[in-house]
């Protein structure tokens, strides 16, 4: 990852995208087409748990809006040990905050429909209360009040169960469409989880979104996914026919599968704030798996 910017026809805005190499800011960084000039920092370029080298590297740059995209989201290892989950989600959000409101920057961050308990059966609002079932939920909803409470022009982004091409590349930890695959590949049993609903989502879908709405947020929180819902189950199986490989699945519920950490039954995001700017739903995740199915097969 290089850290020379991206000009694009005006000056004026200074973007930073924090995690370039992921899924999300990867997808950020080449669907870029704002006025002014993009710097993606990858984690060669930045550790944002390095407070210290952090503010020098921002001080240096004097970006206008510092989009993080960050985080620790091994969801089950947080569970037997928070810290690091602790440390990337919460507290170094905190520190970039302050950053960022000691330099005059907006703050754009991300967060989980996994904040929410899942009790209820009709989708989420920016404004329903959070009740994380997970030690990963709570590090994460610590973050999105650090952000919110450190940095007067924070917009928080609420997204779900993300597939993003670098997920495909073998360059970051992989998602999960990508895990099912090897899985099935290695000739594995899949045994997946058919009583929690959620909203996959893929990273170039919100992206573009990202930067069509960034100018004309007024709200702290919104939620951004693809449209519609399903199950981890039925995500798998749509995974697996889309892309022709055969698999030996199994439906479980979330108690047969016994994972470390709770997660919500239900997780699916409403988009009332966006709705509120004008802004109409995204593709329906299928499409955007199909869609994502495509991108991949071509970039190998
Ligand atoms: N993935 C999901 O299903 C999901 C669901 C809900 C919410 N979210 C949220 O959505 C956002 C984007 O997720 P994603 O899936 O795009 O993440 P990702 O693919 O894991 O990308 C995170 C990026 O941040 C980098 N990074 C890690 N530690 C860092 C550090 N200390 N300093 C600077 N950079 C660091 C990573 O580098 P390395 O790869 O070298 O570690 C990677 O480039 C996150 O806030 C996440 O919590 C994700």
């Amino acid at each position: 990852m290089t850290a020379s910017p991206r000009r694009r026809e005006a000056p004026g805005e200074r973007y930073v995208v924090i995690g370039a190499t992921g899924q999300l800011g990867s997808d950020l960084v080449r669907t870029f087409d704002r006025s002014g000039e993009l710097t993606p920092l990858g984690p060669r370029d930045i550790d944002i748990l390095d407070a210290a080298a952090t503010r020098s590297i921002l001080n240096a740059l004097q970006p206008t809006c510092v989009i993080n995209t960050a985080a620790d989201n091994l969801v089950d290892r947080a569970e037997e040990d928070g810290r690091s989950a602790f440390a990337l989600n919460a507290d170094a959000v905190g520190s970039l905050a302050a950053i960022c409101q000691s330099i005059g920057a907006r703050l754009v961050h991300f967060s989980t429909d996994y904040v929410f308990d899942g009790s209820q059966r009709t989708p989420y609002l920016e404004t329903d209360p959070p009740r994380p079932l997970s030690v990963y939920a709570e590090s994460k909803l610590a973050g999105e009040r650090l952000a919110l409470e450190r940095c007067e022009r924070t917009v928080i982004f609420r997204v779900c169960g993300l597939f993003g091409l670098a997920g495909s590349l073998g360059k970051g930890k992989g998602n999960f469409v990508e895990t099912m695959l090897r899985l099935a590949r290695e000739g594995r049993p899949l045994r997946v989880v058919s009583d929690q609903v959620l909203c996959p989502s893929y990273t170039l879908d919100l992206a573009r979104k990202i930067w069509r709405v960034l100018p004309k947020t007024v709200h702290p929180i919104y939620h951004l996914t693809n449209a519609g819902q399903t199950s981890w189950y039925d995500f798998a199986r749509r995974a697996l026919e889309l892309t022709g490989t055969a698999a030996d699945l199994t439906p479980v519920t979330a108690a047969e599968y016994g994972a470390k950490a709770r997660r919500p039954a239900y997780s699916v995001l409403a988009h009332a704030h966006l709705a509120a700017l004008g802004e109409d739903d995204l593709r329906p995740w299928d499409a955007a798996l199909t869609a994502y199915v495509a991108e991949r097969s071509s970039s190998r």
